[in-house]
């Protein structure tokens, strides 16, 4: 049954490895560090989880990682400023907004999202570069699919003309993973809360992508035999994590799938670092 799961922590490792590799080449030719700021407005306790791991995982492979933390008061003025003020430092060269936002300026993520210059947005979600997705670009694509993608392939798992199911339609998950299934030949069905007889796609799915902060949402009789499922959510039950798929009941029926954790969660920090690295040489103008 191990053989059956798509070990998304042992892939990140070996990715963060190899960049940490790359980054110090690069520092050594250029004498410059590259370095990510991470925006954490207010007290969000899994926001704070998430961030230090993401700060952590930066320094581990060489890139500098520093975290600007603002009060959950701050005006929709003052936090643009301070995006301004990393916009305008030659020293960081990827920014993070951590999402979600405190509920008062919550409304206004797209228009902070834009205001991040698209050479130094980290985390794909600038509007200019969600736009480049359109013509198949993912040099700066979204963190969460991008590593979705990577590690079915890493995995050898074909795409073209498979059946993908995402039920998810947000910009951080569902959405970008349309352009990215579609570049690589699959037929992409999006199922969300107005979706009617959503069983009926589950069921047909080849390769099913699930992020609907609801456990135990995928069951063993929803599936269908050798599907390949993707469970990209981080739910807690009970203070422990878990996932949208009820694993112990689909592993025998399902042909491969991503724990929680464990799975998707590694590889979307990994292809943070990835994400900076590349904008980091975008900047410096390096190949
Ligand atoms: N591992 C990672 O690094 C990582 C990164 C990003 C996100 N995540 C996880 O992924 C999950 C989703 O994140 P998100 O930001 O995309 O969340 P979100 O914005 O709340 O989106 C949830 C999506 O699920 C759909 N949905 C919810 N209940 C459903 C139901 N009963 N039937 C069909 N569709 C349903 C919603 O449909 P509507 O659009 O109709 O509301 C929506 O499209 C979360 O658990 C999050 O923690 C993990």
């Amino acid at each position: 049954m191990k053989s059956k799961i798509l070990d998304g922590k042992r892939l990140a490792d070996k990715l963060n490895s190899e960049l940490k590799e790359k980054v110090k080449q690069y520092v050594e030719k250029t004498c410059i560090k590259p370095k990510l700021a991470t925006v954490l407005v207010g007290k969000d306790p899994a926001s704070k989880i998430y961030v230090n791991i993401k700060n952590k995982t930066c320094q581990e492979v060489g890139i500098d990682s520093v975290i600007i933390e603002l009060d959950e008061n701050i005006s929709k003025e003052g936090l643009k400023n301070e995006i301004n003020k990393l916009n305008n430092d030659s020293t960081i060269h990827g920014i993070l907004l951590q999402l979600p936002l405190p509920k008062n300026l919550r409304e206004y993520t797209p228009e902070f999202l834009e205001e991040i210059v698209p050479l130094k947005d980290a985390d794909g979600l600038n509007p200019y570069n969600r736009g480049k997705l359109f013509d198949y670009n993912e040099e700066l694509a979204a963190c969460t699919p991008k590593g979705i993608i990577k590690l079915l392939e890493h995995y050898d798992i074909e795409l073209k003309g498979k059946d993908v199911v995402i039920i998810n339609r947000s910009n951080l998950v569902g959405k970008p993973l349309i352009f990215m299934l579609l570049k690589r030949n699959a037929t992409v069905t999006i199922c969300h809360t107005s979706t009617r007889d959503i069983d009926e796609y589950i069921r047909k799915a080849d390769i099913l992508i699930v992020a609907v902060r609801q456990p135990k949402f995928i069951t063993n009789e929803k599936i269908k035999e050798n599907v390949i499922i993707i469970d990209v959510s981080t739910n807690r039950v009970e203070g422990k994590l878990c996932g949208d798929v009820d694993l112990e009941d689909v592993l025998e029926k399902c042909q491969k799938i991503t724990p929680v954790p464990g799975g998707i969660g590694p590889m979307t920090v990994a292809m943070l670092c990835e994400n900076t690295f590349t904008a980091y040489k975008k900047q410096l103008n390096l190949s």
